[in-house]
């Protein structure tokens, strides 16, 4: 039995992964810089705080990557200045690319989210998408982004897998890997060699170790208390949309990009904006957050 990696390895892994796959994280995961990504990073943000969020001088997000979250928020005059930190200098560096392409100005510290080199209650907002299943000590880090809060403050994060939605998700994944050699003949698309996403086939083989949580609600409620955060909320996002998605990303990943029809990407896009809206009208009000893919949470730093 091999020992599991050690807090020490999971950030090497995931610096070294996230560096090389940065290059090609916005267009691997349909990250859009115009209407529709700020559209979906307001409607997050809007759920994650459960209701219109109020104006914040200063914030502060954690694995930023290349900026999806951040640049919207700014863009949307719903931060007035960011502050984005990511383990990966790399991303920080497509970040600064995009910020540039957008005409806007943010600050950029690559650092660990368990040990931020900013002084206590610096931030009105601490926030993240995408970020908290890759640390390997999430007491720690939730007592970090509670120390940089001001009092009063706001943190939340969004797009962390669920324990259960992820086990779900598995199946229209395995599915869609079966259906792949099928799916390329139908639409005439040549074989992608594994990796071509991610950075080459050496850095594909790393991305199996970067995650290593997938949540309960509980465990997420359980970090922002014990770190002395209050009003903590937990809500669940995504079933359909996500099952729908994953299935055709899992088959998208597997063709040459440019032998993926115009007509198909059509097809995945708006598939997936009407099954989002379903979820978010019908399902996400009804069922538990555990049921959903991503889960979400949101608490206030007393004061
Ligand atoms: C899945 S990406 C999400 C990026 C961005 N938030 C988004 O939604 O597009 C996860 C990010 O977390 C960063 N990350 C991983 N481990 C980290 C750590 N210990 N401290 C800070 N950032 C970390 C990675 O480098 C990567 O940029």
């Amino acid at each position: 039995m091999t020992a599991p990696p050690t807090a020490e390895e999971i950030r090497d892994v995931n610096t070294r992964y996230h560096d090389g796959a940065a290059a090609h994280y916005d267009a691997k995961w349909g990250i859009n810089w115009g209407e529709v990504g700020a559209h979906q990073v307001l409607l997050k943000t809007r759920k994650a705080l459960g209701g219109a969020p109020p104006r914040f001088a200063r914030s502060l997000e954690i694995g930023a990557g290349t900026g999806y979250f951040s640049l919207h928020l700014l863009k949307a005059g719903i931060v007035e200045a960011a502050t984005c930190t990511d383990i990966s200098p790399v991303m920080l560096e497509t970040l600064e690319a995009n910020a540039a392409e957008l005409g806007l100005s943010v600050e950029t510290v690559a650092c660990d989210a368990e040990q931020l080199p900013l002084a206590p209650g610096s931030f009105e907002l601490v926030m993240g998408h995408a970020v908290l299943h890759h640390l390997p000590d999430l007491a720690r880090a939730f007592r970090e982004f509670e120390r940089v809060l001001t009092p009063g403050g706001t943190v939340f994060f969004a797009g962390e897998p669920s324990r259960t939605g992820d086990r779900i998700a598995s199946v229209p994944k395995r599915a869609a890997s079966c259906m792949a050699p099928a799916w390329r003949r139908a639409l005439r698309a040549r074989e992608a060699p594994a990796g071509h996403t991610d950075g080459g086939e050496r850095n594909h083989q790393l991305e199996a170790s970067v995650d290593v949580h997938a949540f309960v609600p509980d465990d997420l409620v359980g970090f922002a208390r014990d770190a002395g955060l209050e009003d903590v909320r937990v809500r669940g996002e995504e079933l359909l949309a996500n099952w729908f998605g994953w299935a055709n990303r899992a088959l998208e990943s597997t063709a040459e990009p440019e032998d993926v029809p115009w007509l198909w990407r059509q097809y995945a896009f708006r598939g997936y904006l009407a099954l989002q809206q379903l979820d978010s009208r019908l399902l996400e009000k009804r069922l538990p957050p555990a049921l959903f893919y991503n889960l979400m949470v949101s608490a206030r730093k007393a004061g």
